[in-house]
């Protein structure tokens, strides 16, 4: 088995002073990573802040043998993320990967959101993510190499009663990936989304029982691997959770067609609707240029 090893790479770790990021900055130090361990050190709902979070996993980081150096900054602000990216370049010289993983919740069922709940969720989670990622993409590009893991979540990508805020950030960074690994993909930049579930103070007390079989370390070898030299995968998002590892993708139907020069009505959309959604000799496509590719075929 070929061995992942991160000698020489530098690493973002965004949200890392807990939860889930801890791992994955402990993991890649562990495997030889410089890492940026950024935590703003703040409450699930995103009040408050301190340095500390960020600060003891440097510790743990360098007790083991590693190397780490702390940031502060929120994510939240293109000033935060201007200063995440700076932070390893100073310390590190460089950016090899991002790991886009700073989370809040503000969790409300539709009609009762505020938009403070609105614009502090999308500001975390989907501005963050791009705060972040276009400064150390631009180094990236530089050096010909990168790696971008972006944080989603089931409850947007299938949905979950409560979280419209955080559902749309989520499903948001899935459509930010697809176009980094468009645009990353001559300069060696890939780009793909990690869809975790794991036992956090995020989800500890929404899980109850089940809990005890999520691990954050079970979520860990999907992220290292994606943020991995080894790594060739692309605009592809994947699942893990309590040692489960599976992909997720966007599927379109072959559909239905009306004809050349027809014109359909809504009743004929009904009368096809079961060909519609048909979900036999569906593809997987990998830009949108793949599905007009699909209906040129058809008009020709
Ligand atoms: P967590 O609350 O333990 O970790 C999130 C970390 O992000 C915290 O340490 C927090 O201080 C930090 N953070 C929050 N706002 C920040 C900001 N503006 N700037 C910098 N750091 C900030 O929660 P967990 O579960 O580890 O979450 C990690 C990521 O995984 C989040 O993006 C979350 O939405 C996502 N996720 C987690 C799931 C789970 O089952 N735990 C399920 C699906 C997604």
């Amino acid at each position: 088995m070929a061995e992942i090893s991160f000698d020489g790479r530098v690493a973002i770790v965004t949200g890392a002073g807990g939860g889930l990021g801890r791992t994955y900055a402990l993991e890649l130090a562990r495997r030889g990573a410089s890492v940026v361990v950024n935590d703003l050190g703040g409450s699930v709902n995103g009040e408050g802040g301190s340095d500390a979070a960020a600060q003891k996993v440097v510790d743990e980081i360098k007790a083991a043998g590693g190397e780490a150096v702390p940031n502060y900054d929120s994510v939240s602000t293109p000033e935060g993320g201007e200063n995440i990216v700076k932070t390893a370049v100073e310390a590190f010289g460089k950016v090899d990967v991002v790991i886009n993983n700073a989370g809040i919740l503000r969790d409300k069922s539709f009609a009762k959101m505020t938009w403070d709940d609105l614009h502090a969720v999308l500001d975390v989670h989907l501005k963050g993510a791009f705060y972040v990622s276009q400064p150390a993409f631009k180094i990236m590009k530089e050096n010909g190499y990168g790696r971008f893991v972006h944080t989603s979540s089931n409850s947007g990508i299938f949905g979950n009663f409560g979280q419209a805020n955080y559902g749309a950030a989520k499903m948001g960074l899935v459509g930010l990936s697809n176009v980094l690994a468009i645009e990353g993909q001559k300069s060696g930049i890939l780009s793909n989304v990690i869809a975790p579930v794991a036992r956090t103070r995020m989800t500890e007390e929404l899980m109850g029982e089940a809990s005890k079989l999520l691990d954050p370390e079970l979520v860990t070898p999907m992220v290292v691997f994606l943020a991995s030299e080894q790594c060739t995968f692309t605009h592809e998002t994947f699942s893990a959770a309590a040692g489960r590892y599976a992909r997720i993708f966007v599927g379109l139907t072959e559909g239905w067609y009306a004809g050349k020069g027809a014109t359909p009505t809504a009743e004929d959309v009904l009368d096809h609707i079961d060909d519609i959604e048909n979900q036999e000799g569906y593809i997987v496509p990998t830009q949108s240029g793949d599905e007009l590719g699909a209906i040129f075929k058809l008009l020709q």
